[in-house]
């Protein structure tokens, strides 16, 4: 079975999202999106994102900046920590607060610049460094040859593609034919990413000869795709409130909310999603701004499962004499 990652999200991909899916079969994790410039200054802030919790057992550092020596200067930082697998470098983020600062997908436009940060990197650590990109800024502009000539030439151990230019954001249709013929034009292990959500889809981009996917969006609504199944929302979600405010509270020092605020705010943002589809959902999503503590959280969760559990209008006429 092709090995399945946790991809990389800003703000989502805490220690606790991926103790989550380590646990459901994630085979590696990726930190969110880490500036190698806050890791050089010694940013507090920009450390607590590199905070692992000690039974992580494949996380890679993955970072994002412009500058070869900074970025090379970040690596070292981050490999003397001794907590990571590996280390990854984001050369697709579309978004424009990154790219305005030539790091992301605006290496996509700038080779030289990006050829000169996988060399940098990959010479100033033992561990192994891979990079995670698209198939070129657009369909007219391909760049994933040129990415795999600098990658094998700068000693990268592999190649993620995000199987979309930076053109499309994270919509429309993935390009599995220019995937394959990157999987083909290297010797380089490579990497798939791009809407795979279930097995069949996992299984149409493995037929292209990757060695990995990654999966990102399905993961916020069902860890449990990195094994194709299905968790018990409500015990994912004690866990995950668990695992979240246990690394929030690592935060306490610096943080201007508590731990248990910013536990909240992280069930809001997206941990409600785990009951998508599931009776009394929507409602529970019209009222995420009125759960400010956990206990609300807890209230809000006993009565979605009374409503999971009583018998649907329809079950209630078939079990009506
Ligand atoms: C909320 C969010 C945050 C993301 N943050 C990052 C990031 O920090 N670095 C990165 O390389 N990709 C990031 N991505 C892109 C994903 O890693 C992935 O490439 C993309 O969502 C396509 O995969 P999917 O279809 O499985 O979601 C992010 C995506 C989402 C939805």
């Amino acid at each position: 079975m092709i090995p399945l990652f946790l991809a990389p999200m800003a703000e989502f991909t805490t220690p606790a999202m991926r103790v989550l899916c380590e646990a459901c079969g994630a085979a590696r994790t990726y930190t969110e999106m880490v500036n190698a410039e806050g890791i050089c200054r010694g940013s507090s802030k920009t450390l607590f994102l590199l905070e692992t919790f000690p039974e992580e057992r494949h996380v890679w550092a993955h970072l994002y900046g412009h500058d070869p020596e900074r970025l090379a200067e970040a690596a070292r930082r981050v490999e003397a920590m001794g907590r990571f697998e590996g280390i990854d470098i984001n050369a697709g983020c579309p978004v424009p607060r990154i790219t305005a600062q030539g790091a992301g997908s605006a290496l996509l436009r700038d080779l030289p610049r990006f050829g000169a940060l996988m060399k940098a990197v990959a010479k100033a650590v033992a561990l192994p460094v891979s990079v995670k990109t698209r198939l070129g800024p657009n369909p007219h502009v391909p760049t994933w040859r040129e990415t795999l000539r600098m990658a094998e030439d700068a000693g990268v151990v592999s190649v993620a593609f995000h199987a979309r230019y930076t053109s499309q954001g994270h919509t429309g249709p993935t390009d599995l034919d220019t995937l394959r013929k990157a999987v083909a034009a290297t010797a380089l292990p490579i990497c798939g990413n791009g809407s795979v959500t279930d097995r069949a889809s996992a299984e149409a981009m493995a037929a292209t000869g990757v060695h990995a996917l990654l999966i990102a969006r399905a993961a916020l609504e069902n860890p449990a795709v990195f094994s194709y199944g299905h968790a018990d929302p409500f015990e994912l979600t004690e866990r995950h409130l668990e695992l979240e405010l246990r690394y929030r509270s690592l935060a306490a020092a610096f943080s201007h909310i508590t731990p248990e605020e910013s536990t909240v705010l992280t069930f809001r943002r997206h941990l409600f999603r785990y009951f998508k589809g599931l009776p009394g959902a929507n409602r529970l999503r019209g009222s995420l701004m009125n759960l400010k503590t956990l206990d609300d959280i807890r209230a809000a969760l006993n009565t979605l499962k009374a409503a999971a559990a009583a018998p649907t209008s329809a079950e209630s006429a078939m079990l009506t004499p």
